[in-house]
């Protein structure tokens, strides 16, 4: 698939969701190229029906700008008790909609957000979808002052970790000031296990596993059908 192809799947995907959005809810937003377009079509419908919400949160600069640019106001986490919805895209998703997330870095933000949402759907073209999880590295967002320790312990557990680089050629930094080491190991081994190993791991921030989270992939496919999946 290319680009382009992949792009208008992805916008029609995004486009569905924003169409499932409740009018005066509170909304999470998420990060990235689909939900670039979800944004986008949210100021559609702002513009064609003066559809407004309560409160929206989002999960990165990136799409809190674009959200203003079209006239939203963009609230704080601490600002909400919970999200009605969540909109957000993924890196991977498997066949039980578990997810690799944090391809663009905002891995801690959106698993936050995520959690503090009544529900969570998932924007994706079906190039996206894996029956077992990998064929992506799996983010994992480290502190500063011990991630040369994390980076080595990774390594002899055989995960295959790589530092993130910026565009510059420097270790990429988080919003929160942080690392990110992605594990290339492919396929990953036993989620939940490797979920409860890095969540166990000091000096680990976040890492990508979204693990039994999301309540409903959309799911754009190359035949032209949408695929709702719960
Ligand atoms: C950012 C994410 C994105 O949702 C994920 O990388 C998908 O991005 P895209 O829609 O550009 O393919 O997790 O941290």
């Amino acid at each position: 698939m290319d680009k382009k192809e992949q792009d208008q799947l992805k916008k029609e995907a995004a486009t569905k969701a924003a169409m499932m959005v409740e009018p005066n809810s509170v909304l999470g937003v998420g990060t990235g190229s689909t939900v670039a377009f979800f944004i986008d079509a949210l100021g559609e419908r702002k513009e064609k029906e003066g559809f407004s919400l309560k409160h929206i949160v989002t999960t990165s600069n990136r799409s809190k700008k674009q959200l203003e640019s079209l006239g939203f106001k963009v609230d704080e986490l601490s600002d909400i008790d919970q999200a009605d919805l969540t909109v957000d895209g993924a890196d991977r998703v498997d066949d039980d909609l578990n997810g690799i997330k944090g391809g663009g870095g905002a891995l801690t933000l959106e698993k936050n957000v995520a959690i503090n949402s009544k529900k969570i759907i998932w924007i994706v073209d079906e190039s996206k979808l894996v029956h077992r999880l990998g064929d992506f590295p799996l983010p994992v967002e480290v502190l500063p002052i011990s991630c040369e320790q994390n980076f080595r312990k990774f390594e002899q557990e055989g995960l295959k970790p790589q530092w993130r680089m910026d565009e510059n050629g420097k270790r990429y930094v988080t919003h929160y000031g942080n690392y990110i080491i992605d594990l290339a190991v492919d396929p990953l081994p036993v989620i939940h296990g490797l979920a409860d190993y890095l969540d166990h791991t000091v000096g680990v921030v976040e890492h990508g596993l979204f693990l039994d989270m999301c309540d409903e992939v959309i799911i754009a496919h190359s035949d032209g059908t949408i695929e709702d999946k719960t």
